[in-house]
């Protein structure tokens, strides 16, 4: 007996046909001595019937079928009785009329039902191997499969090759910790596990490649969140003779092609918005245009406040900003105070709520207003009853940021983040370096092979902060789905921009050594992009965490429950490692 075909693939055309299906046992129902198996295989389930006239032993032997058993079936497509079609599934036309069935492998009892919803990720984490059978999950990793041979097919239409680089490497200049291999046979010295490509990509751009990409694991020593693993894959490309319009065209027609996976259309070209309005209207770097609610700076009406604590933020060099939450006169007095206490939570010293009703506005805030003031404030938001204003003074920073979080977390609440809608962009004119207050040094807002804009040159001496970078990032539904830059090609503006950040030639030549003298033989001029292949298909799937995308991730512990891992290591590979360990390490 050999299998003919999937049980998810038969339909009505089949009728008549000899079949030999293999696969697992979704469901037994017995009814009315007849018995019916739901057998499933990866392209979904189908009815089988071991009817006592028709099969005889083959009957009995179907009894002793449980969920999960490995079965082989042998038998007839035959249409269903009139009236006991299912139409929720492909295959409910029909059913086979077993002849013949095999037991290939029993099933002990699951450790959780398969359709259970409520199962919690802990357990499935564990049993990935009986998670992953789910066809939610099954139908994932086929999207991320479909996805990743779109982007190959795409990219290879366009030129780029595919080159591989290794694992086993240097540090690498992303920012995060690194994660170590310690080598055998150079005792005391280590392997960094790349953050990313970048600096391999640079050299293949040098090498005369012209266009690389790679579909690669990026690996990453930082604290976990939803939308970050300690292992990833990045789409990584890097192209020669390129302006940022460039590489920008060949990702907004990648990110199309993935979002014609799931039928969704988006313009040919991205907005492309400042990282300063970015900031300033939506108080992130990766907003969220879904949907409106934009922040509005309205300091300029309260200079000359008598609202004490309004003057004394604006006289501090602080802002006042709010945005409108239409709808949000719905929240009750408790609610306003718990979206207070959140904003506190945030960082914000306060948060000013303002009812606007039929009648005017509603708010203790009112009695410390003048009337202009009150008058300035509805124009500024277009107000309208049934609207609620969120206000916040503070320092530049906290405003912007915790009115960032709280307009996403106010519109989540009152369901104003429409479904299904998908809104990409492009934010630009980042700054290229920052100050780091802890280390009293500039650092790297990217990485420091990040370009300068070529007209802030000159800031590089005069305000450093000033200068705004040739980098990008591509955000989709609020989400930094990829970021990349024009790198610098030439040796005098690198050593500039290494010495502002108080790498020491020593210390660079340690670094990226092989990287900075590979720029001095002829390195052309070239930038790239990295994607973040798990939080697309994260969005693709409307998943709630990356996770569900990963086949086999890891906790926000960094652990692997189904090969707990990380593990204990054996003396002896310690002892050939010439590693001695410091601390007993936990659950020894
Ligand atoms: P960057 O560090 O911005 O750039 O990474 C690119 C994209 O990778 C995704 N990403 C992650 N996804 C899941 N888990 C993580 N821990 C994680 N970290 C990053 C994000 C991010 O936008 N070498 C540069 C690219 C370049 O300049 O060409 C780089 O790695 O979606």
């Amino acid at each position: 007996m050999k299998r003919t075909c999937y049980c998810g693939e038969l339909e009505a055309k089949d009728i008549g046909r000899e079949v030999t299906l293999e696969g697992w046992v979704n469901r037994r129902r017995d009814h009315g001595g007849v018995t019916f198996v739901d057998m499933r295989d990866r392209e979904g389930l189908v009815q089988v019937v071991f009817n006592p006239e028709v099969s005889g032993p083959t009957h009995e032997k179907a009894k002793e079928i449980k969920s999960e058993y490995v079965i082989r079936i042998k038998g007839q497509v035959s249409r269903r009785p009139p009236g006991t079609e299912n139409t929720k599934i492909k295959t409910g036309e029909i059913e086979i009329v077993a002849t013949e069935v095999e037991i290939l492998n029993p099933c002990q009892p699951l450790p959780f039902r398969l359709d259970n919803p409520e199962v919690t990720e802990e357990i499935r984490l564990k049993y990935r191997f009986l998670d992953l059978r789910r066809p939610e999950m099954q139908n994932t990793l086929r999207l991320r499969h479909r996805a990743a041979m779109e982007v190959r097919n795409y990219l290879d239409q366009l030129g780029f090759i595919n080159v591989e680089t290794p694992f086993l490497t240097k540090s690498t200049p992303e920012g995060a910790r690194d994660y170590l291999v310690p080598s055998r046979v150079n005792p005391g010295k280590f392997y960094a596990l790349p953050q990313s490509p970048q600096l391999f990509k640079q050299i293949l751009m040098v090498a005369g490649f012209d266009r690389y990409y790679q579909i690669v694991k990026c690996f990453r020593d930082e604290d976990l969140r939803a939308d970050r693993q300690p292992e990833f894959t990045q789409i990584d490309l890097e192209m020669s003779f390129v302006e940022r319009e460039d590489v920008m065209e060949v990702i907004e027609g990648l990110v199309r092609t993935l979002l014609a996976l799931i039928d969704v259309e988006v313009p040919q070209k991205f907005p492309v918005m400042s990282y300063q309005d970015a900031l300033l209207k939506y108080g992130i770097d990766r907003p969220d245009t879904r949907f409106e609610m934009l922040i509005q700076d309205v300091s300029p009406l309260f200079e000359v406040s008598s609202f004490a604590a309004f003057k004394e933020t604006l006289a501090n060099g602080g802002v006042v900003r709010g945005f409108k939450a239409p709808g949000g006169t719905r929240f009750s007095r408790k609610e306003l105070d718990s979206w207070g206490k959140r904003a506190r939570e945030l960082g914000a010293k306060g948060l000013i709520s303002i009812k606007v009703t039929e009648e005017g506005l509603q708010s203790n805030l009112l009695k410390y207003l003048t009337p202009g003031e009150i008058e300035g404030l509805k124009d500024a938001f277009q107000v309208e009853p049934g609207d609620t204003l969120f206000l916040i003074a503070d320092d530049e920073a906290t405003a912007a940021e915790t009115l960032g979080r709280l307009r996403i977390e106010v519109a989540q609440n009152l369901n104003l983040i429409p479904e299904n809608s998908y809104a990409p962009l492009w934010v630009v004119d980042f700054p290229l370096l920052e100050w780091d207050e802890a280390e009293k040094r500039y650092i790297a807002v990217h990485h420091p092979f990040t370009s300068p804009m070529d007209e802030d040159l000159p800031l590089l001496d005069s305000d450093p902060l000033k200068v705004r970078a040739k980098a990008y990032d591509v955000v989709l539904n609020g989400q930094e789905i990829g970021g990349g830059s024009i790198r610098i090609h030439q040796g005098d503006v690198q050593r500039k921009i290494f010495q502002l950040l108080h790498i020491s030639d020593k210390e660079a030549q340690v670094k990226f050594g092989f990287l900075l003298e590979a720029l001095q033989y002829g390195a052309p001029p070239h930038g790239g992009i990295a994607l973040g292949f798990d939080r697309i298909l994260a969005i693709l799937t409307n998943s709630p965490s990356i996770r569900e995308v990963i086949p086999f991730p890891k906790t926000q512990k960094a652990q692997c429950l189904m090969t707990g891992t990380p593990s204990l290591v054996s003396e002896n590979q310690l002892k050939e490692l010439k590693i001695r360990l410091t601390v007993s390490p936990e659950g020894d």
